[in-house]
């Protein structure tokens, strides 16, 4: 059976009693009789000196002393003439033919012995009535006996009190001593089962729980050091915990990687696969004379030229966008005119816009938007977008260039009339190589990497951005924080 420290240090305590009260209750059943009796004797003795030191031949100077002890000892005194005269006490009668309360039945070794001067002490049966009687028989001078008597029945039933007593004592003693063990064993085990509780929480690895200490003794230091492991362990675990989850975020973040990584040469064969195929394939027919004529040669060596600047831009795309997605890209940060920057741009265009038969506008809330950012790379943006709204102008073939203020930014937006790009691939469009329609993108010589490209140029501005379907036709567009200028030409 378990039984708990505090019922074990309650019945150890409760037997340790019960056995010291055992022990007292045996030593006085058994030798408090005696022990007492001996007492009595050597203050019987004490007094026979007592009365022999006051006592100078005359027996009636000394009554009163004498009274005065029997009262004392609960006994009688009594003195004998040689004579066989009593002497003490007065009121004894001879002639009534009673046997004297002075009555000793001593031996005649006895008499010898206290005819030479020596005591005898003894406890004899009183001869009518069944009483022991402790008699101290001694010389009191030459021709004289002192005889001091004291019952025993006296000194028995002192002890049988104290018995009486001394059982009440005894259950006293155990209800207090119960109570007492109760609240100390309460008090002993109490800290010991909150430390258990803070270590089982600890088990189960809460480490919110901390003991608290309030004494200095040997279970407050335990709790100190319970509380110090469990910091401890907590801050391990802890540390452990962040370690793990860094290292699996790291194995994701490589397992990422890898997967980019062969998405990005699937990807990268399969632009190189058709301009190599068409390449070879006509250098071949070239070789192998095939054609005679000059104008289907002159076809068959702008092919190949043709598919040989694809290959060129896309190797050029692949460049900038890793160098703007390796991390530590850094613009070339400059103030200028956004404004100034998109007509420049506008008209480098105008010749295309004008053979292409485009309806350009541009609307600008003002002419004077200064900003802060990559000049070059800002007009790769919008090289991107506009070249991108080309390809994809449609029938109507209008194209609205707006820069607008909103607060403290610029918002240049790019629309152009044409198909909307389907809702469900809008955001997919960022992505490399992304493409709505491949064999389409093909024609124009379309990488998928343009807006790749666009999208980390503005992340490096922080600037926010975004393609909407508008009507009948797309508007991408971008914000750039405006800086104030004091009236400064940049
Ligand atoms: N102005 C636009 N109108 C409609 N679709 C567009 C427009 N701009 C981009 N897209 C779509 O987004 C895709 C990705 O664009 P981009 O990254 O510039 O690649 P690319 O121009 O080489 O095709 C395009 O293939 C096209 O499907
Ligand atoms: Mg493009």
């Amino acid at each position: 059976m378990r039984r708990s420290l505090k019922t074990k240090l309650f019945l150890s305590i409760l037997l340790l009693t019960s056995i010291i009260l055992g022990l007292v209750w045996f030593f006085n059943v058994k030798y408090l009789g005696s022990y007492y009796i001996e007492r009595k004797k050597d203050n019987l003795v004490s007094y026979s000196n007592h009365i022999k030191n006051i006592y100078k031949g005359d027996t009636r100077k000394i009554y009163d002393e004498l009274e005065r002890i029997e009262n004392l000892i609960g006994g009688n005194i009594t003195i004998v003439a040689s004579n066989g005269e009593i002497e003490y006490p007065i009121s004894y009668r001879p002639q009534y033919g009673r046997m004297g309360r002075g009555f000793i039945p001593i031996s005649k070794e006895d008499l010898k012995e206290i005819l030479s001067g020596g005591t005898v002490i003894k406890i004899f049966k009183h001869p009518k009535f069944d009483i022991r009687i402790l008699s101290v028989v001694t010389p009191l001078s030459s021709d004289k006996i002192l005889i001091i008597q004291s019952s025993v029945a006296s000194i028995e039933e002192g002890i049988d009190i104290i018995k009486d007593y001394y059982i009440y004592i005894a259950i006293i003693s155990l209800i207090i001593g119960i109570i007492l063990t109760f609240i100390l064993t309460k008090i002993i085990t109490e800290p010991i089962l909150r430390l258990n509780k803070v270590a089982r929480k600890m088990a189960n690895l809460d480490f919110s729980h901390k003991y608290n200490v309030v004494s200095t003794d040997e279970i407050g230091q335990l709790g100190e050091s319970l509380n110090y492991l469990s910091e401890k362990l907590s801050f391990t675990i802890d540390e452990l915990n962040k370690a793990n989850k860094k290292l699996r975020e790291d194995i994701e973040k490589e397992r990422r990687l890898d997967k980019m990584r062969k998405e990005f040469i699937s990807n990268v064969s399969h632009e190189l696969k058709t301009p190599i195929a068409l390449i070879k394939g006509y250098a071949e027919g070239l070789k192998d004379n095939v054609i005679d004529d000059i104008e289907s040669k002159n076809f068959y060596c702008e092919v190949i030229m043709d598919e040989a600047e694809k290959m060129s831009k896309l190797v050029k795309d692949l460049l900038d966008l890793s160098q703007l997605e390796s991390g530590h890209y850094s613009l070339n940060k400059e103030k200028f005119n956004i404004c100034n920057l998109v007509d420049k741009v506008l008209n480098k265009y105008s010749p295309i816009f004008k053979e292409k038969n485009i309806n350009v506008s541009i609307k600008k809330d003002d002419d004077k938007m200064y900003v802060n950012g990559d000049r070059v790379r800002l007009e790769q943006v919008l090289v991107n977008l506009i070249n991108n709204a080309l390809n994809h102008i449609g029938a109507e073939r209008v194209l609205e260039v707006a820069i607008r203020r909103l607060s403290n930014n610029a918002i240049i937006s790019i629309y152009n009339s044409g198909n909307f790009i389907p809702e469900d691939e809008i955001d997919r469009i960022w992505e490399s190589f992304y493409k709505v329609d491949k064999s389409r993108a093909r024609k124009y010589g379309g990488t998928g990497l343009g807006l790749s490209i666009v999208k980390n140029i503005l992340k490096l501005h922080n600037s926010n951005y975004g393609v909407r379907n508008v009507k009948n036709g797309v508007e991408f567009w971008f914000e750039l924080e405006l800086i104030s200028i004091d009236n400064k030409n940049y």
